[in-house]
């Protein structure tokens, strides 16, 4: 064979491996509202940027008439390119080539992705759309998962994973996605579980289609496993796009800074009348935060799952921020189990990957009752108190109202070693709120008195004068200072600004025992 040749027959089988399971599959994946895997990198990366590696592996196996049939690629793309200029590892599942099924040697190309991620520090964003484990292999691509769940628990904190979630993802496959940093379905296409509705029917006689036991909705909102639910495959990427751009290549790295075309210097008068006078009466949380940060704007992670907190990343004075808010709008801003966890493992990607934490504080409390008992409030809530006291990324705190009881010590209070913990004047730090105060403390004395409600309505009111502000937990250096309103955003910028050069860090040990 002449060079001439060699070179024409590499052409051919380059061609070869584009092609996946063929113009048939690639159809039909398309019939279903879905891309290839290679469309999907197309749209991913920066126009030109892919590198591809590992276009010529093949499986192993010599059974069910697998052996005559060895497609190039194995079903899976992977490789390198950039995203807004910046380098990524990626691999995108090829449902067209045996349902994107997973044998040892596709799980072996991830691997290697994973593996390079880690020597290199960029980040890695998987799509996923997959069969599972390729069945014809048995036990062989079980071996494959295994190895590629090490390198995702490996990889965690070290360099941000990205899973995206385009067609089934089931049994012990979900797990991959589940131990990286970010999960993004998409609606109707993309599905999660252990086991599927038939399983499910003969189990536990329980009827449910895949959209309702694992479509993206249910796991945004039910059940959490998905950050992002997104509309379609176009939006799930742009979401991928977007949240990269607030995350550093490793844990060695700052996040990216943009130059801010928002003032760092910009105060706010709508924040001095945001908060109603009636304590009792609710606001929109994301309203603070969209007046204070950069262009107002706030990129939500896990929108639609326990709203009665907000998470998610923003940038002040070009700086990117991770905030955590409680949503008085929602069920009063309470914290409950799943507001406790979504906080809580926010808190340690952002501690993990150098984020400053920014916290925003209105809450009255743990929610009470026998369902929050039962289910582990008191494990759960001390996910939220650990991963707070054991950040030591800068952490910045306002509180805005409520500040009542354990709650009070947990969101990011000087006490875990807040760096700056500012309070507007209409802050209320106290161990509870008014009416609950006086009706512990003064129950003797208002059994007795002539008009009980009277009686109440003066002490409730003597409480709040007393208690129901911010200058007893200021007396005390318990905040730093007490703010107007409209002053937080510069306020915020200068403090990190200083804590910039911040460095605080936690005994050695091989790692701490978070109450799972
Ligand atoms: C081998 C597979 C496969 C698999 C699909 N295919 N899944 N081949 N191993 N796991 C093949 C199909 O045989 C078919 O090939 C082609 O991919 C497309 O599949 P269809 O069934 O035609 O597609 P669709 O109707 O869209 O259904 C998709 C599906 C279904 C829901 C994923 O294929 C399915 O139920 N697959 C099996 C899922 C499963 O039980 N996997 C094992 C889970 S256990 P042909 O040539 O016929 O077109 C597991 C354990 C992991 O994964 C444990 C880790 C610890």
């Amino acid at each position: 064979m002449s060079n001439e040749e060699k070179i024409e027959k590499l052409h051919e089988m380059r061609e070869q491996t584009r092609l996946g399971g063929g113009e048939k599959r690639v159809e039909q994946q398309h019939k279903k509202g879905k891309l290839t895997a290679r469309e999907r990198l197309d749209l991913l990366m920066d126009k030109g940027s892919f590198q591809e590696i590992d276009a010529f592996v093949t499986h192993q196996i010599h059974d069910f008439g697998l052996e005559n049939n060895r497609p190039l690629g194995d079903g899976v793309v992977t490789g390198y390119g950039t995203i807004d200029g910046r380098p990524v590892y990626v691999y995108s599942q090829d449902f067209t080539v045996f349902g994107g099924s997973l044998s040892a040697a596709h799980a072996k190309k991830i691997c290697k992705i994973l593996d390079s991620a880690m020597k290199t520090g960029i980040p890695v964003i998987g799509v996923n759309d997959s069969g599972g484990a390729r069945i014809q292999e048995g036990v062989i691509s079980l071996g494959g998962y295994a190895d590629i769940f090490l390198r995702n628990t490996l990889a965690s904190g070290v360099v941000p994973q990205i899973s995206l979630i385009a067609g089934p993802c089931a049994g012990g496959a979900v797990y991959s996605p589940a131990i990286t940093d970010f999960i993004i379905m998409v609606k109707q296409t993309s599905h999660m579980f252990v086991t599927g509705p038939e399983v499910v029917k003969t189990v536990t006689h329980e009827e449910v289609t895949f959209e309702e036991l694992g479509g993206a909705w249910t796991h945004a909102s039910e059940s959490g496993v998905a950050h992002f639910a997104a509309e379609n495959e176009e939006d799930a990427i742009f979401l991928a796009q977007q949240l990269l751009s607030y995350l550093p290549q490793n844990n060695m790295e700052e996040p990216p800074y943009r130059e801010p075309t928002d003032d760092p210097l910009r105060e706010d008068e709508a924040l001095n009348d945001i908060v109603p006078e009636n304590p009792n009466k609710p606001y929109d949380m994301k309203e603070v935060i969209q007046h204070v940060v950069d262009d107002g704007i706030f990129f939500e992670v896990h929108q639609h799952f326990a709203q009665n907190i907000l998470v998610g990343f923003a940038r002040l004075g070009g700086h990117v921020v991770g905030i955590i808010a409680n949503q008085p709008a929602i069920l009063a801003g309470v914290l409950d189990i799943n507001a406790s966890v979504k906080a809580a493992r926010f808190i340690r990607f952002c501690d993990a990957f150098n984020i400053p934490i920014v916290t925003f504080e209105d809450v009255p409390g743990f929610m009470p009752g026998l369902v929050q008992e039962h289910g582990g409030i008191i494990r759960n809530g001390a996910k939220l108190l650990f991963a707070y006291a054991e950040a030591t990324v800068p952490k910045l705190t306002v509180i805005t109202r409520k500040a009542y009881g354990g709650a009070y010590d947990v969101m990011s209070s000087k006490h875990l070693r807040g760096d700056l913990n500012l309070a507007w004047p209409t802050a209320e730090i106290a161990v509870m709120g008014p009416d609950g105060a006086v009706k512990i403390i003064f129950r003797h004395q208002l059994s007795q008195a002539e008009d009980a409600d009277a009686e109440k309505a003066k002490l409730v009111e003597e409480y709040r004068q007393k208690f129901a502000n911010p200058y007893i937990a200021a007396s005390r250096g318990f905040v730093d200072d007490v703010i107007e309103p409209k002053e937080t955003r510069p306020r915020l910028i200068s403090a990190l600004e200083i804590l910039r050069t911040k460095r605080d860090q936690n005994p050695p040990k091989k790692h701490g025992n978070i109450p799972l």
